[in-house]
């Protein structure tokens, strides 16, 4: 069956490119399907923390061979960062303004945020915009963010459970920082805890920015009598907040103030981009940006 799948599919892509040939011979542009894929990531300027998104960009373009990838980060100090080293990521409207130029007709946009925040908004209005542009790009779709659907807090919970170190006993707990937010989306956090928690008792999930903090998480834990503590990032890339805000030696360091509780921690510095079970969260979202590039 799977044989048969892939030589209709060849046949589907030999008629394609056919009909992409002549189109072209007939100087009609406009039937022309030059196909792209954008990934946009917060971004890092930590050249350790690229590992994570080098495991991305590998998965992607393993499970879409015949489909440009490129990439953009939101975040403006880290693009400014980078620029001042010498290395150029552009922001999404100007990785899309260079596709639009490049004369790309339709654009997948994966998201590789967390959660549907600010930044995954501001991403969709502003890369719905360039379909209605003039100029090549006909179709834009945006992928959603690991956390978009109940579906996949079941498939991130399950992810998590399987990457905890295998070294750490049920009566130890292990604390995820995720970034936070006051946007409602970082409701999704509050969701994933509440799920992960129906299946093992000693797992939390707090944010830097957003709600439970470091105090209502050091609550929980006090209530429940734990003393050691797994400490991991929930972040697509084990960055700043990571290395200084869970990890650092700093006075407000989750890591600090835990110990200053009399907890032990222990600080596993991998972003969840690095676990291949996480990434196949996203790369479940860009199949089905790609397959709705072709809906009308
Ligand atoms: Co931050």
């Amino acid at each position: 069956m799977k044989r048969i799948i892939v030589a209709f599919a060849a046949v589907l892509l030999v008629m394609f490119n056919c009909a992409q040939t002549r189109a072209g011979h007939h100087g009609d542009a406009e039937k022309a399907v030059k196909k792209g894929i954008l990934l946009v990531a917060f971004g890092t300027s930590m050249p350790e923390a690229g590992r994570a998104f080098d495991n991305i960009e590998r998965k992607v373009k393993a499970e879409f061979e015949d489909i440009d990838v490129r990439w953009a980060y939101t975040s403006h100090i880290i693009r400014e960062k980078l620029a001042s080293r010498g290395e150029e990521v552009l922001s999404p409207e100007e990785a899309l303004a260079w596709m639009m130029d490049q004369g790309y007709t339709h654009v997948a946009v994966q998201s590789l945020h967390t959660i549907a925040g600010r930044e995954f908004h501001e991403l969709l209005k502003n890369a719905n915009a360039f379909e209605d542009m003039a100029g090549p790009i006909r179709k834009v779709t945006v992928g959603l963010p690991l956390l978009g659907t109940h579906k996949d807090i079941e498939a991130v919970s399950s992810a998590i459970l399987d990457f905890i170190p295998e070294k750490r006993k049920k009566d130890e707990a292990v604390v995820l920082m995720g970034h936070g937010t006051r946007h409602p989306a970082n409701a999704f956090y509050t969701a994933l805890m509440f799920n992960l928690r129906q299946k093992d008792r000693n797992i939390f999930v707090g944010t830097v920015e957003g709600r439970p903090d470091i105090g209502e998480i050091q609550n929980m834990l006090e209530k429940r009598g734990l003393n050691k503590v797994y400490l991991m990032p929930f972040m697509s890339v084990a960055g700043d907040h990571a290395s200084n805000d869970m990890a650092g030696d700093g006075a407000d360091s989750w890591k600090s103030v835990l110990t200053g509780a009399g907890m032990e921690c222990v600080p596993v510095l991998k972003g969840t981009a690095e676990y291949d079970s996480i990434v196949s969260v996203w790369v479940n979202h860009l199949k089905t940006a790609v397959t709705n590039l072709e809906k009308e």
